[in-house]
């Protein structure tokens, strides 16, 4: 027999602190994950709402990042974003990111460059038309320090 949580949760916080949620009807449909932002994966697309200050200066800031360095290849494509809300093509996710790979975006887009950043974090990561690209690119230095992810 099936347990009551497989069911309505798959998955629960995984290996980053996210939480994904979903219901057997809705599985094929869409996910949700959430961390600072909840994000509705879609088949082809996912939008990433705010629910702090924080998701809302990310969205913000991930849409100014996207304006400059659209043309890098290097980033997850933006469709829109309004309020900070942001829509993105959606990306298949990775296992692991190289090093040099982070270090290569660094170099490109310098408010990346601080201790601590997220960058080595594969979540962070997807491939899209089978190039990896970066899917989170809306957190600063300053927006990092604002309030600490708790580790568990
Ligand atoms: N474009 C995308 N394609 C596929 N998955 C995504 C995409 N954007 C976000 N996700 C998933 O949602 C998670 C949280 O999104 P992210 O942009 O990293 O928000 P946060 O700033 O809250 O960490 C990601 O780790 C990833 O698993
Ligand atoms: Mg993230």
């Amino acid at each position: 027999m099936r347990r009551l949580d497989e069911y309505y949760v798959f998955n629960n916080w995984d290996k980053r602190g996210s939480f994904r949620i979903g219901c057997p009807f809705l599985k094929n449909i869409m996910r949700i994950k959430i961390s600072t932002r909840v994000v509705f994966l879609f088949k082809n697309f996912v939008i990433k709402i705010p629910i702090d200050y924080r998701g809302y200066l990310q969205g913000k800031n991930e849409r100014q990042t996207w304006d400059n360095y659209k043309q890098s290849g290097k980033l997850c494509p933006m469709i829109w974003e309004i309020f900070g809300i942001v829509c993105q093509n959606r990306c298949i996710p990775i296992d692991k990111i190289n090093a040099n790979k982070v270090k290569e975006i660094k170099k490109l887009i310098p408010t990346f460059d601080f201790d601590n950043c997220d960058l080595y974090n594969p979540d962070n990561w997807g491939t899209y038309n089978k190039k990896e690209v970066l899917l989170d690119y809306g957190v600063n230095e300053q927006i990092s320090k604002m309030y600490k992810c708790k580790t568990y």
